[in-house]
């Protein structure tokens, strides 16, 4: 099994869950941090520091990427690290170090792809409303251009926002996440429609301005399922439950659809109704920007098949079904139907921007961490991948989440998603028996799947 030349194999990470430095050189509070002080939310009372310390250790970072032979680290800007108050001053010492870190990326072979915004809102524009206030476009707009003015003379490939169902959906309905909200329908609708209208103006702002020519995608989670046999019906079934609505969702249209055909869904229409917000004039132009990839994260999903009386059926997961230590359930397949679905949807190149599993790491008596399952999931998963391109899906890259051990959210520090074990109390990384394995595969693209992985070497 291979993959074909040029295939963009990175991690994946994000700011605040790895950063720490939460408060230091004039950073301003982030709705994580202000999550992180409410009582009970957040698993042992864990914050967003130390995390991995990678304010001070990117150097040693970028050192581990290069012996991996990673080629490419997708990474966050944490906008309260360069605007303190979201808008307003810059905070100069904030981007002088997106500066070092990204030299010393390059300096290591490592080519940065740079998320503008995955989660960790300005808590001084939460307090105006966030993403509410009606002029959230433009303060990310105006953001996006201070980070475009200093970091594109060296990077290339930008995403705009991360997983909006994921920070809409647990952040402004459910609660669970900041900036822990449980607003009705149609405001949250108002949020999902000024984070299109962000995700939109970010797009221009970065296609105007950029000095390296930009490729420019948007993250978003894929809810996908597996159809449960190859027939027609059943794969339509699969469809459906990835690109239809029903009462309350925002699942995978209701935001990829503006962002690629410029325009809400049919379906949502209906069900959302009179919830839908006002949708001015130009707002829809505004949203659907050229990109140049179809950005997805892929965990885990549903086997469906074929209903006489819906439009799909969800079958039940079997006793015993394989689940990672969060626990998530192992579902390889949706590797391959979500690529296949996704592209043939919207026609762009896929890229998998998230994938990967908690496993229950520790150090070994031998003073390695071996984590088996990690190398057995990932084996799966890429097979599958390798199976989409070989039908004929153009995908483009594959990062796994995550690089190091870090902060994973209101999970704190309990899941270990790093291919690099991270001691927290000495900050000592230690590099999985997976770090290994993912050198070989990146070094053969992805040739040593063949092969039993040889852990003895390791
Ligand atoms: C995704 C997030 C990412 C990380 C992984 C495990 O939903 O994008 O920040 O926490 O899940």
């Amino acid at each position: 099994m291979s993959f074909p030349e040029g295939f963009l194999w990175g991690v994946a990470a994000a700011s605040f869950q790895n950063e720490g430095a939460a408060f230091e050189d004039g950073k301003g509070a982030s709705i994580w941090d202000m999550m992180a002080r409410w009582e009970g939310k957040i698993w042992n009372g864990d914050t967003p520091e130390p995390a991995c310390d990678q304010y001070h250790r990117y150097p040693e970072d970028a050192r581990i990427m290069r012996e991996i032979g990673i080629k490419c680290y997708r990474m966050s800007v944490a906008w309260p690290r360069v605007f303190p108050e979201g808008i307003g001053a810059v905070n100069e010492k904030g981007l002088a170090f997106y500066d070092r870190f990204i030299d010393t990326l390059l300096e290591n072979g490592v080519e940065p792809w740079v998320s503008l915004y995955h989660w960790d809102y300005p808590y001084a524009l939460h307090l105006r409303g966030g993403w509410l206030n009606p002029d959230s476009p433009d303060w990310f707009a105006d953001y996006t251009a201070v980070v475009v003015d200093r970091l594109s003379d060296r990077v290339m490939y930008w995403e705009t926002i991360n997983e909006p169902q994921v920070f809409i959906g647990a952040g402004y309905r459910e609660g669970t996440n900041p900036p822990g909200l449980k607003l009705d329908n149609p405001e949250v609708l108002l949020v999902a429609h000024n984070t299109l209208l962000s995700h939109g103006k970010g797009v221009q702002v970065i296609r105007a301005r950029a000095r390296r020519e930009p490729r420019v995608g948007a993250v978003l989670v894929g809810f996908v399922a597996a159809p449960a046999t190859d027939s027609p019906e059943d794969i339509e079934a699969a469809r459906n439950y990835m690109f239809t609505l029903t009462k309350n969702q925002l699942k995978n249209t209701w935001l990829a659809d503006p962002i690629y055909f410029g325009r809400y869904p049919e379906d949502g229409m209906q069900v959302h109704g009179k919830d839908v917000p006002q949708i001015r004039p130009g707002d829809m132009e505004t949203i659907c920007q050229p990109l140049d990839f179809c950005c997805i994260n892929l965990y885990a999903g549903e086997t469906v098949r074929a209903s006489s009386n819906s439009r799909y059926e969800i079958l039940p997961v079997s006793i015993g079904s394989p689940l990672t230590h969060t626990p998530w359930r192992v579902t390889p397949e949706i590797m391959y139907w979500g690529p296949r679905l996704f592209h043939e949807r919207y026609g762009l190149p896929v890229v998998v921007t998230e994938n990967g599993m908690d496993n229950c790491d520790w150090v070994h008596l031998d003073g390695k961490v071996h984590d088996l399952q990690r190398i057995d999931y990932l084996t799966r998963y890429l097979r599958e991948l390798s199976r989409a391109i070989d039908d004929g899906v153009d995908v483009r890259g594959y990062f796994h989440w995550t690089f190091t051990d870090n902060w994973e959210c209101i999970l704190g520090y309990k899941p270990r998603m790093g291919i690099v074990y991270v001691d927290y109390a000495t900050q000592k990384r230690i590099l999985k028996d997976s770090a290994y394995w993912y050198r070989d595969v990146i070094a053969s693209n992805g040739a040593v799947f063949d092969a039993k992985p040889n852990t003895e070497t390791w």
